[in-house]
């Protein structure tokens, strides 16, 4: 189950979709905390860092990290926010120039001395991650788990990252990996309760889905946590970023990024349930298959009229729950103008649902 090195050559396309997808969210998870009165510090844990950037310059996810504290240091200075950043990478000699990359970097935060403090690991994952267990039981973090391959994010590993409440995370996944080695003895030491007989029946573009399935699977029942998958194909083969949060707003936050990156499906960047091939079959339209969005639309119509009232977090919960940015569902409330009866704005949306708890009904005509 060797994984190849990602920093032997310049990073591929897909894994700056990756980095990019990370970076993006860690640039919509920091100002949260810097604007909360409840939040004073946070951690940002980046476990399989590598080296900093790929051979060719190209920033990986250590570097990401520190140019997006740069770019939020007025406000960070402002709110006295206290930032603290784990780096862990295994090889030795990658750890070093991981060292030396971030001893250049720290330079151009000088200001923000007293706010951040950066330590750097050289451990394997396992051993560093049961360390921090009560640093992260107790804190706002964010986790990036960037493995090689499948097997560093184990149930027991999930399990506690399903334990830190207040902890937005993110794993990376060769999900048609999983394909590959089923039979291996060291496959099944690691993901003992597999199906493998459902692994043999999936298809390579279901891989990352099937692996999602398999993680929200062991979500003990009394979580809050929901998880959202992004699918990267690469050739033929499948990987993907599996997200975890207990918040709304993170999910919101995730998924936005997730429909900006591919506005067909929010979820790989590929067609990957050939919603633009269908929407190309105009001769038969009639029973042609129903996008992503209009399948989601359809399924919100059909909850809304199904009932005699609906809130208006009844119908943010949906679209989150169905993996759907809010402006997916707005055009159901407008067409449903002539069938639901509701006073003044439809507050649908985190602040009015969460926040501020503007509860607004729908009354179905
Ligand atoms: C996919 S790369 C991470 C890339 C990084 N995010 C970047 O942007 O450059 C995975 C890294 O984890 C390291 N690694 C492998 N096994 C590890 C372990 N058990 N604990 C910590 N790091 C490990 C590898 O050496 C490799 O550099």
């Amino acid at each position: 189950m060797a994984a190849k090195d990602l920093h032997k050559r310049p990073f591929s396309e897909e894994t700056i979709i990756k980095l990019d997808i990370f970076q993006k969210y860690l640039e919509s998870w920091l100002p949260v905390a810097i604007q909360s009165r409840f939040i004073t510090e946070v951690n940002i844990c980046d476990f399989f860092a590598g080296i900093g950037r790929d051979i060719k310059g190209t920033d990986g996810s250590p570097i990401r990290i520190i140019k997006t504290i740069k770019k939020f240091e007025d406000n960070i200075l402002k709110q006295n926010l206290k930032i603290h950043i784990l780096f862990n990478e295994y090889t030795p000699t990658k750890c070093q120039q991981l060292r030396d990359c971030i001893a250049e970097e720290q330079e151009t935060l000088k200001n923000l001395d007293s706010n951040l403090s950066i330590e750097i690991f050289n451990l394997d994952f396992k051993q560093l991650f049961v360390s921090k267990k009560p640093l992260l039981e107790n804190h706002f973090n964010l986790v990036f788990l960037d493995q090689s391959g499948i097997k560093q994010v184990t149930e027991e590993i999930f399990l506690d990252l399903a334990k830190f409440h207040r902890t937005d995370f993110m794993f990376f996944v060769s999900s048609s990996a999983f394909k590959r080695f089923a039979s291996d003895t060291s496959f099944q030491k690691y993901f003992p309760d597999i199906d493998i007989h459902k692994l043999s029946m999936t298809s390579q573009s279901e891989m990352h889905r099937m692996i999602l399935q398999y993680y929200k699977s062991k979500i003990p029942n009394d979580s809050q946590l929901k998880l959202y998958p992004f699918t990267i194909k690469k050739g033929r083969n499948i990987y993907g970023l599996i997200f975890g949060s207990n918040h709304p707003l993170g999910i919101e936050k995730f998924l936005k990024i997730a429909w900006e990156t591919n506005a067909l499906n929010g979820e790989a960047n590929f067609d990957i349930d050939e919603d633009w091939k269908t929407s190309q079959m105009v001769f038969s339209f009639v029973n042609r298959k129903l996008s992503k969005i209009e399948k989601f639309q359809l399924d919100l119509e059909e909850f809304i009229l199904s009932k005699n009232e609906v809130s208006n977090k009844e119908v943010y919960d949906f679209a989150l729950e169905n993996g759907h940015v809010i402006n997916n569902a707005l055009p159901v409330i407008k067409k449903l103008e002539n069938k639901i009866s509701y006073a003044g704005h439809h507050n649908i949306s985190y602040n009015k649902c969460y926040k501020s708890k503007e509860i607004k009904k729908f009354k179905v005509l």
